[in-house]
This record gives structure tokens, C-alpha cells and sequence, in this order.
């Protein structure tokens, strides 16, 4: 493909640089998924996103930032809760909803009256912001709903057709998408687990409440339906319990390598051998995406234990479950 690059190039940022100044949009890696991205000050372009994603305009997109200070100028309210977080946690994959500043354009927050920001702890993204004069908004390049690419080979042709670069910056690390968390009447709520364990978070902030499904605060990464596979998928506890008689092939996802003979079952993918869930969260998408693109007709998933990272595998697995 003549629009993907190797991001790790001086050349390379400097040409992403060029198109985002021009209103282009450049796909660039982050450790947790690879993300679509405009100049966060330049609203025709991140119209462009949505256009290009087929996302519903009331789902606001993250601004990636590279320090700090930047966060300061998008903000109107900078809680010293947040800055702790920030000063620890960034880059990485957190990010903080918080008041917004007049400098952020309504269409990256949907009209909200608040913005989520992040700094991505990938050098290639670090490089990017850092070369750039303005915060990048992004949400993860895949089509609304879909599943997020963790690797060039991920994106879709009709999005990588419409971007004007692409940084390949090779497999992200963490593999599922940055925590979202909001501040809200001095709380602070979760919005989306992720890359970034609850547990981690509570350690500085304490304790994060949960928003019930009925709020009012939009955030559509709480959607029931999301992150899916084009196949069905079903959760299961114990292989024993699959049904699998009435499809001609199935396809599996292991969390740990199982302790019977897997030959023949199937198309089979197992996230992490041992059974670590940093590993697993990073293998998750692009073992949906072979599963999605195997022979199998459907695609069982084994549950994982809702702590830590697997508060964010179980989360996505849940979403692709919704419509079977
Ligand atoms: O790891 C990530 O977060 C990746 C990388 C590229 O940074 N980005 C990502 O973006 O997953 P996206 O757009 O696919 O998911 C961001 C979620 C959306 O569900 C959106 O609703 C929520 O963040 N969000 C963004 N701004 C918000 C705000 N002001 N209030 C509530 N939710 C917000
Ligand atoms: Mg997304």
C-alpha cells in the first residue's frame, strides 16, 4: 500500500505533520490501539472522521496530547486529582474527561460540555504530537462499532483508502483501549475500563464509581453493542459447555492454553499460555480479527476473571457478544 510508512522514520513524522497541518488525516500507532487522526483545532477535518468512520456525531473523540502543559490549555478546570493522575499515569493508556476550554472545537466533544484527554505512550506517537503545534483527536481507526486495529494489517481497506498516511509503528503493546475516566461533582466515575488497571487508578484517587447504563453522561464506548466482530460470538465458562453441534466449524478463544487435545476443534486462537492478562489484553483484538477472518462460522470466547486487565477483555467481549 503506497499510503503506509515506517513511523519510527525523522521523514515520516515530519510528512504526518505536513498532511495534519493541511487538514489530512494520518493514522498513527498508540501502545493501545492505532488511531484516526486530525489537528484537534481544525474542525472540517475531524469532520472528515466521522464521515470516514461512519460515526454518530454525538460520540466525542479523545485528544491526544504530549505533556502536560497541553492538557492545561484544553481544560477549564485542572483538579490536582487529575494532574496526580496525569503526572503518574501519562504517557499510558488513561484518559481523563474533564471541563473544556473554549480552545477545543464543539465537533471533537460532540457538543459536550467537557473534553477526554491523553497522552499515548508510543514513541511514535509521542514523536508525532511532540513535532506537531496542535493536539491530535482521535478515536481508533476502525469502522464505528467494529473491532480496533492493533496492527497496520487490521484497517480496513475502505478506511486505509481514505486516510492520507498511515505510520506503521508495528503491534501496540497494550492492546486494548485507554481507560476512560470522568471528574464529576468532585467523583470520579469509570467511563470505559482499559489499558490501565482500576485498581492502579483507585491507589491514588480512590475509589472510582461506576456510572449506571441509564446516565445521561454520553460516552458510546458504553454501548451495549460495540468493538465486534462481524461473526457471532458467545462467552463460556468451561469448554464442556459449548454447543457446537450445530455449526460446521467453530472458532475458539482460549484465555490460557486449555489442558485437553485442541487439534480438530476448530480454528483455535489462545491469548496468552500461561494465562497472564497483560499478555492476553494484547493479543485480544488481533485474535478476533483472525478468528473474524478464519473459515469458522461463529466464535466462542473463553470468560476471564473480571480484576485488573481482565476488567477490560471481559468488557469487550461482553460488547461483541451483545447481538448472538
Ligand atoms: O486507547 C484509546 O483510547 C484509543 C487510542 C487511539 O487513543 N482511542 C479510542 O477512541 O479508543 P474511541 O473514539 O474509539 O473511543 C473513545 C471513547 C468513546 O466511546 C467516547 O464516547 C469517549 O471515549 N469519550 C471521548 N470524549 C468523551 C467525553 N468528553 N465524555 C465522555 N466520553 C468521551
Ligand atoms: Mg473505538
Amino acid at each position: 500500500m503506497q499510503n503506509i510508512i515506517d513511523g519510527f522514520k525523522k521523514e515520516s513524522i515530519k510528512l504526518a505533520v505536513e498532511v495534519l497541518e493541511k487538514g489530512g488525516l494520518v493514522i498513527f500507532p498508540t501502545e493501545t490501539v492505532y488511531g484516526l487522526g486530525a489537528s484537534a483545532f481544525d474542525p472540517i477535518a475531524v469532520a472528515r472522521i466521522f464521515e470516514i468512520k461512519r460515526r454518530p456525531k454525538f460520540d466525542p473523540l479523545i485528544v491526544h496530547i504530549w505533556r502536560m502543559e497541553d492538557a492545561e490549555k484544553l481544560v477549564s478546570i485542572f483538579p490536582k486529582q487529575a494532574k496526580l493522575l496525569g503526572e503518574k499515569f501519562w504517557p499510558g493508556p488513561l484518559t481523563i474527561v474533564l471541563p473544556k476550554s473554549d480552545v477545543v472545537p464543539d465537533i471533537v466533544t460532540s457538543g459536550l460540555p467537557t473534553v477526554g484527554i491523553r497522552a499515548p505512550a508510543h514513541p511514535v506517537a509521542l514523536e508525532l504530537l511532540r513535532s506537531a503545534s496542535f493536539p491530535v483527536a482521535a478515536p481508533s481507526a476502525n469502522s464505528f462499532g467494529y473491532l480496533s486495529p492493533t496492527s497496520v494489517s487490521h484497517i480496513e481497506s475502505n478506511i486505509r483508502e481514505k486516510v492520507n498516511l498511515i505510520l506503521d509503528g508495528g503491534q501496540c503493546r497494550v492492546g486494548v483501549e485507554s481507560t476512560i475516566i470522568l471528574f464529576e461533582e468532585e467523583k470520579w466515575f469509570l467511563l470505559r475500563p482499559g489499558g490501565l488497571p482500576l485498581e492502579d487508578i483507585e491507589k491514588i484517587v480512590g475509589k472510582v464509581e461506576s456510572l449506571p447504563l441509564t446516565s445521561k453522561t454520553l460516552s458510546p464506548g458504553r454501548l451495549p453493542s460495540h468493538y465486534a466482530p462481524k461473526k457471532p460470538l458467545f462467552i463460556f465458562k468451561k469448554f464442556e459447555d459449548v454447543d457446537r453441534k450445530k455449526f460446521k466449524k467453530i472458532g475458539i478463544l482460549f484465555f490460557k492454553k486449555p489442558d485437553f487435545e485442541i487439534e480438530g476443534i476448530g480454528d483455535v486462537e489462545i491469548l496468552s499460555e500461561k494465562g497472564d492478562l497483560r499478555e492476553a489484553a494484547s493479543n485480544l483484538f488481533s485474535a478476533l480479527h483472525h478468528l473474524d477472518r478464519a473459515e469458522c462460522e461463529v466464535i466462542f470466547a473463553e470468560a476471564v476473571e473480571e480484576e485488573g486487565l481482565g476488567r477490560a477483555i471481559m468488557d469487550r467481549l461482553k460488547k461483541a457478544s451483545y447481538k448472538s
